[in-house]
């Protein structure tokens, strides 16, 4: 089945946080292509790869990259597919500098800023899945699933605590 989101990072440094994103779609069933690209090191790259994308299907793109993260922006510059930015913490700034990056888009050009790190990646996916099912009944039960099963973990843990 094509890849209904595509997840680019800005190097393969980011995948400890991306991989967290690939893993929820694929507990959600949502199949999705991950690579790498840069804003900056090959920006020929990253508009091809967003060609290939609406040309191959995919609905929704997440992009991780850190420091002076344009990755999310660049490629929303170049779609109208929906573009979640996730800003990972790779720098000595720790992420603020990536997080004021991908947060700040002037207007005309949105980017639905996740959290920093990998908080944001899981977040990514799940607003990803959240986006595709709106038409997809499937996605939609995952989902629900999902919430169910966070859930009774808490649940779980409140039974714990309160035991102890
Ligand atoms: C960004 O610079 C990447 O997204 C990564 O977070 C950071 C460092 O990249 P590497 O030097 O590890 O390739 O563009």
């Amino acid at each position: 089945m094509s890849a209904k989101v595509l997840i680019v990072m800005g190097s393969d440094s980011d995948l400890p946080v991306m991989e967290g994103a690939g893993k929820l779609l694929e507990e959600f069933g949502i199949p999705y292509r991950l690579t790498v690209s840069s804003a900056h090191r090959t920006p020929e790259r990253t508009v091809t790869i967003v060609r290939d994308a609406e040309e191959s299907g995919v609905e929704v793109i997440i992009a991780g990259a850190g420091a002076a993260a344009h990755l999310a922006g660049v490629i929303a510059s170049h779609t109208i597919l929906p573009v979640i930015g996730v800003p990972v913490d790779s720098s000595p700034l720790r992420g603020v500098d990536a997080l004021y990056s991908t947060v700040q888009m002037p207007p005309g050009i949105p980017v639905a800023a996740m959290a920093v790190g990998k908080a944001g990646a899981k977040n990514a996916a799940i607003l990803a899945a959240q986006i595709l099912g709106i038409r997809d009944g499937r996605i939609a039960g995952a989902l629900k699933e999902y919430r169910s099963k966070m859930a009774r973990e808490v649940e779980e843990k409140a039974r714990r605590v309160e035991k102890s």
